[in-house]
Formats: C-alpha cells, sequence, structure tokens
C-alpha cells in the first residue's frame, strides 16, 4: 500500500480531504505521517485525532534545516510526500531524492498567480483584482523551483465579478479536497507517467483530470 507524509502549516482542511476519502474506501494509502512547521497547526489535532503519528520541525527553528529534517523523517519510509497547505519551500536532497515523488496543492490554475510569496488569500484577492473569469486549483509535482513543476490536474471554478477573495478562497478549496485525494488515488494505481513537463493519466489510453 501506497505510504504517505502529509506536510501542512494550517488548518488542514486538505489532510482531512484524504482522511475522509481513506475512510470512505475511496483511496487505498495510508498517512504514515503528519509534519507541520508551525506548532499551531490546526492540522496537527485533525491527524491526533485519527491516532496518526505527528511532528513538529518549526520553521523558525530551523531555517536553513528544515528539508534535511523531513528527509531523516521520511526516507526509506515513505512513498509519496503529500504537501498540503505547507508553505515552506523545501529544497536539496529532499527534493533529489523524493523526484516525482512530492506533490503540492496550488489554490489557483498555475502558471497564474503562483511563485514565491504567493499564497493563502493573496492568490484570490490577486485573481479577483485581475478580473479573471476562471480560477481554480493545480496539483503538481514538486522540483527545486516554487509552483515550478509538472502540472498533474487542475480543477476550474467560475470567477464572478461580485466575488470577494474569501468567497473565492471558499469555492477553489471545495475543488482541492476533491483534487488532492483524487491525484493519490491516480499514484497509488500507478497511473501516472510522467514525460517531461506532461503527466500522463493512464485511463484506457485517454488522459482524464
Ligand atoms: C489551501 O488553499 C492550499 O491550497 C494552500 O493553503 C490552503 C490551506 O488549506 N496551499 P488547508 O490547511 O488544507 O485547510
Amino acid at each position: 500500500m501506497l505510504k504517505i507524509a502529509v506536510l501542512i502549516s494550517g488548518s488542514g482542511s486538505n489532510l482531512q480531504a484524504i482522511i475522509d476519502s481513506i475512510e470512505a474506501g475511496n483511496l487505498n494509502c495510508s498517512i504514515e505521517m503528519v509534519i507541520s512547521d508551525r506548532e499551531e497547526a490546526y492540522g496537527i489535532e485533525r491527524a491526533k485525532s485519527r491516532e496518526i503519528k505527528t511532528y513538529v520541525i518549526d520553521r523558525e527553528l530551523h531555517r536553513d534545516t528544515l528539508s534535511q529534517e523531513i528527509l531523516k523523517l521520511t526516507k526509506d519510509k515513505i512513498d509519496l510526500i503529500v504537501l498540503a497547505g505547507f508553505l515552506s519551500i523545501l529544497e536539496g536532497e529532499l527534493v533529489s531524492s523524493f523526484k516525482n515523488k512530492i506533490i503540492n496543492i496550488h489554490p489557483s490554475l498555475i502558471p497564474a498567480f503562483c511563485g514565491p510569496g504567493m499564497y493563502g488569500i493573496k492568490v484570490h484577492q490577486k485573481a479577483v483584482d485581475y478580473g479573471v473569469k476562471f480560477s481554480g486549483c493545480t496539483v503538481h509535482f514538486v522540483d527545486e523551483g516554487t509552483d515550478t513543476g509538472a502540472i498533474i490536474c487542475q480543477k476550474i471554478v467560475p470567477v464572478f465579478p461580485q466575488d470577494s477573495a474569501e468567497l473565492l478562497q471558499k469555492r477553489v478549496l471545495e475543488e482541492e479536497h476533491n483534487a488532492l485525494p483524487e491525484v493519490i488515488r491516480l499514484i497509488a494505481e500507478k497511473r501516472i507517467k510522467v514525460k517531461g513537463r506532461k503527466v500522463l493519466i493512464d485511463e484506457g489510453g485517454f488522459e482524464i483530470c
């Protein structure tokens, strides 16, 4: 069974979506650990309530060593690292040794409204201010850049002229909760192939998602 580590920084609603999907029998994987870079992240409580192992690696205390500490916990134990609202940037040996084995969810249609400093409500404020008609979320592989890895799945939501950033955030988050478990399931079922920047999904010869 696919063994995953879920990395969080905040509320952990995406973590909850993964837990719910497993409990509903829609996702065959095991959450071996939840790692947070902030002690006060509510997602830690969600993990503890399901007796999932939790670790805190404080990003202030481990500014230069965060990725190494995560590597120590995950090396040879984890098949897939899932960044679910994780705000620190991963680097070095962790990223190279987990090539195509780290995924992230970003709350916009990459390459719009992403990159360094683009997280949380700022992403949605930019989308609303720009006047886009559609936004959404993107699940992608993690490489050395920020939000630059190959795209696995995108879900689209409409943006209305009267939307606030908060309203859009809520609409996008609902789709995040579908997208992330869906991608983990595809990976667990070994239905994903990476060819350069193109991610192919095996659905009887068709690309889905
Ligand atoms: C989500 O919008 C996620 O895409 C972003 O941070 C937010 C956190 O959500 N990276 P949660 O902690 O899973 O509730």
